[in-house]
């Protein structure tokens, strides 16, 4: 395949996610330059080129970026709008016309899954679907039966290394930090074990609640959401072994083989929450059981990690909007000194800031001057500028155009993570109420209990 995309086709161009995502994208890729190729929409709105120019404007004022208006013009002249049935054959004949001489453009698949099989089986029967590659956006199934069927699809009409699946997490400067630091630095690999380190804990925090997206809420769910996606691309970031060459092939074996040693959730590894008010939300039904928080222990049985837990959480309106990562190191074989074990037990740990800002701190006690042998918890505290850094949109679909795989998710890795989550989709606890603004149900706090405490990123 060609290294470079020469089109690119939006499906669901008159969309949400179009407008929030994919339109503040392009226009930071034409800010910088790296945005030549037409930009097609399609949709089945019965609009018009106008109406389309409108409301990638519209969204990219929205994103606050209103200061390049040579990248917006440059954008609403690459734009081209195609609008028909996605069930009519007719529709991908316009499009193919419309593409004129590109032979090897990305098709985003904006659109809800249900859609899919339709669209790709019409770019495979027009044959659009040589030398092209498709760019499709979680969730890849709500189960691992429906990932399967997801994937077959994908399959039938493209190779998996045409294909691009988007977890927008991958594209963030704090997540890719996380195999830089691990593999660019020597002083982890000795600790980085069930020899040293007691547990490690995720915390995904969000201080707003499901803000209008309630029927997508009712039939995904916090597990669904971000965690079966999102958290776990991170614990397999983490828990990975060192990749066996260069190339990004060898990183997503490992992660794929990190999801592969996940042991399948117990209802008993699981504690769901839900937001008193989540049932005031529009489209959510007076008696849902949707989770909006969601706690979980896993393991992960391999050689390096056997018995190491490893504590994930995830929630809307809970204290506060932050993501941290807390591995927490074994104490010191003695207590020697009377101060040495804070009330936590946690002396030493790293945490790793992932939002709203990237950073990594190394905790570790420091003796106080004076007569006594007495001391303070200290962080040793490194964070990098991201000025000028891509947008997680930006940076993923620049790079699915340029044929660049190393930030995309693979099939079985895909496959793996609903292995893992599949067990408790339906058999699980019952969600328990949580105040808005606090850290979710009491339970969470139990499960951890044997383990010690969540860590609450604060705000700093
Ligand atoms: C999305 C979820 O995938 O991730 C949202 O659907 C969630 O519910 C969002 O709010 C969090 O992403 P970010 O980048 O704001 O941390």
């Amino acid at each position: 395949r060609p290294a470079h995309a020469d089109a690119l086709v939006v499906f669901g161009a008159t969309g949400d996610l179009a407008h929030k995502m994919i339109f503040p994208a392009l226009h930071a890729m034409a800010s910088r330059g790296t945005l030549n190729v037409p930009v097609l929409g399609v949709a089945a709105s019965g609009w018009g080129l106008d109406q389309l120019r409108e409301h990638a404007r519209d969204g990219i004022e929205q994103a606050g970026k209103t200061d390049d208006r040579a990248a917006l013009d440059k954008l609403l002249s690459l734009l081209c709008y195609v609008d028909g049935d996605y069930h009519d054959p007719e529709t991908f004949l316009k499009l193919k016309q419309a593409l004129g001489e590109a032979r090897h453009p990305a098709y985003y698949l904006a659109i809800p899954p249900a859609l899919f099989s339709t669209v790709i089986k019409g770019l495979g029967e027009t044959g659009l679907a040589d030398q092209a590659r498709l760019i499709v956006e979680k969730p890849f199934g709500r189960d691992l039966a429906s990932a399967r069927e997801l994937n077959r699809i994908a399959l039938s009409a493209f190779p998996e290394n045409a294909i691009f699946r988007i977890d927008h997490y991958l594209g963030k400067e704090a997540i890719m930090n996380i195999l830089y630091f691990r593999f660019a630095n020597a002083f982890l690999e000795p600790i980085w074990n069930r020899n040293s380190i007691s547990s490690v804990q995720i915390t995904l925090s969000e201080d707003f609640g499901v803000k209008g997206r309630g029927a997508f809420y009712e039939s995904a769910g916090c597990l669904r959401d971000v965690i079966q996606n999102h958290l776990f691309q991170i614990v397999a970031l983490l828990a990975m072994e060192p990749p066996a060459y260069q190339g990004y092939g060898a990183v997503h074996n490992e992660k794929a083989k990190v999801f592969q040693a996940m042991r399948p959730l117990h209802p008993n590894d699981m504690v769901r929450g839900q937001y008193r008010g989540y049932l005031d939300e529009p489209c959510v039904a007076s008696d849902s059981d949707v989770e909006t928080f969601c706690a979980l222990r896993l393991f992960i049985d391999s050689w390096r990690w056997a018995g190491v837990p490893w504590y994930l959480r995830a929630g809307k309106c809970l204290a506060t909007t932050a993501a941290e990562i807390l591995v927490e190191l074994k104490p010191p074989p003695q207590r020697l000194f009377d101060d040495s074990a804070p009330e936590a037990g946690r002396a030493n740990y790293l945490r790793f800031r992932l939002s709203p800002n990237s950073a990594v701190a190394l905790a570790a006690r420091v003796k106080r001057a004076g007569k006594e042998f007495v001391g303070d918890q200290r962080e040793l505290y490194l964070s990098e500028e991201q000025i000028g850094a891509e947008m997680p949109y930006e940076r993923l679909l620049s790079d699915a155009m340029a044929g660049n795989g190393a930030l995309f998710t693979r099939e079985d890795a895909v496959e793996a993570a609903w292995r893992v989550v599949d067990p408790v989709l339906e058999m699980h606890p019952k969600a328990q109420p949580y105040e808005p603004g606090t850290w979710g149900p009491a339970a969470a706090d139990e499960l951890i209990r044997t383990h010690g405490s969540w860590h609450n990123p604060s705000l700093e």
